[in-house]
């Protein structure tokens, strides 16, 4: 039996309950939230015991005595972004892992000390990319590797959807939230899909009149690969309009066909006049069977990754490598020019 704490009891800590209470293996010991409004849902209609919800994460250590260097214990961090870095160190500073939110930090230099901290303590830390743990991205990263559509040259995707509306929360007073919160899942495709780290970004980012984002909730972006891979994001986050997946649409063109994410469908496609035309729906991946959502596909993958004592898929360390495309749109928007990953991970 593992011990865990939640902290962070908003929309996205209501997500996790049902996962973790899902596991045998798990107990709640102490749950943080210190805005009162989610406190009272907590205890009244999310089924937190009144006394074991704490203000503050040191309170919750402090009476609950986890932490106690006996290993296994966790916290599972739904805060919003500005938070994270802190709520690591907390846990790392008292022996216990931690399964975060994505994304890592909305600070580059937080994000890569809160990564540093977690390792040199010898913990595991995981970044929830929950996203790429779906059908989409697994078969079609499996059928790249294998093969399918040859050597991938392109891979273009498409976004429209209404995202982050509800006033005054941190997605729409903050700027650049598209890019620093939703995109990550996105560029974190984008890596794990192609199996290819990006080493260049050119972003251009706008807002429509009709948005509802304080920061930039549009995009253009292209984006370079190593071996003359090539990529492309087009993004309206406030769109009204049709509406893609929340994977996004997506085309991506190799040496020998297509593979194109339609709604939920994905197609092979290989037309020349040279051969048989190939149209065809291709397989989803077979998530396991025994978990219901992606979540408990990401918590089947952080435990088990604590209990053998080895560095999750999605660790902090890795996850970096997203988080600096965040920061190379970013910053390339801002500076108007094409902008190196080099760049970011020498702090400039
Ligand atoms: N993986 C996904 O697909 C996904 C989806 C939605 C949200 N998220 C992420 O989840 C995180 C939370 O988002 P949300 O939409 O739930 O936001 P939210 O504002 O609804 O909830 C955040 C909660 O954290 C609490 N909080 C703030 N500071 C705290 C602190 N120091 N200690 C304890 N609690 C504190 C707030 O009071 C609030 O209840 C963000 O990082 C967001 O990007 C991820």
């Amino acid at each position: 039996m593992t011990r865990c704490i939640m902290v962070g009891l908003g929309w996205r800590g209501t997500c996790w309950l049902a996962p973790i209470r899902r596991r045998k293996d798990v107990e709640i010991v102490g749950y943080v939230e210190p805005m009162e409004a989610n406190r009272k849902k907590a205890v009244e209609e999310l089924g937190v015991p009144a006394d074991r919800l704490f203000m503050t994460l040191d309170e919750a250590l402090a009476k609950t005595k986890a932490g106690s260097n006996s290993g296994g214990e966790w916290v599972m961090d739904n805060t919003p972004p500005a938070v994270h870095h802190e709520v690591a160190a907390k846990a790392f500073d008292r022996g216990m892992h931690v399964l975060g939110e994505k994304p890592l930090s909305d600070d580059w230099g937080n994000a890569v000390r809160t990564a540093e901290r977690g390792a040199k303590a010898g913990l595991r830390h995981m970044v929830t990319q929950n996203v790429r743990f779906g059908s989409q991205p697994r078969a079609t990263r499996k059928a790249i590797a294998a093969g399918l559509v040859g050597q991938v040259g392109q891979c273009d995707v498409q976004f429209y959807m209404p995202w982050a509306d509800i006033p005054g929360s941190f997605y729409v007073t903050k700027p650049y939230m598209l890019l620093t919160d939703m995109m990550v899942h996105q560029f974190d495709m984008m890596r794990y899909v192609l199996g290819a780290e990006p080493t260049a970004i050119h972003a251009h980012t706008w807002n429509h009149k009709w948005g509802w984002h304080q920061g930039d909730a549009a995009h253009s972006i292209i984006l370079e690969f190593p071996d003359g891979l090539m990529g492309t994001h087009v993004c309206v986050g406030n769109a009204l309009g049709r509406q893609t997946s929340w994977n996004g649409s997506w085309h991506i063109e190799g040496s020998e066909g297509s593979i194109v994410w339609e709604g939920a469908e994905m197609w092979h496609t290989r037309m020349h006049r040279t051969s048989k035309p190939v149209h065809e729906k291709m397989m989803g991946h077979h998530r396991p069977a025994e978990d219901p959502s992606l979540l408990d596909d990401v918590l089947a993958e952080f435990l088990s990754a604590v209990k053998e004592g080895r560095e999750p898929e999605c660790s902090a360390a890795d996850n970096l490598k997203t988080l600096a495309m965040t920061f190379a749109a970013i910053k390339s928007a801002k500076e108007k020019r094409l902008v190196e990953l080099a760049e970011i991970w020498a702090g400039k």
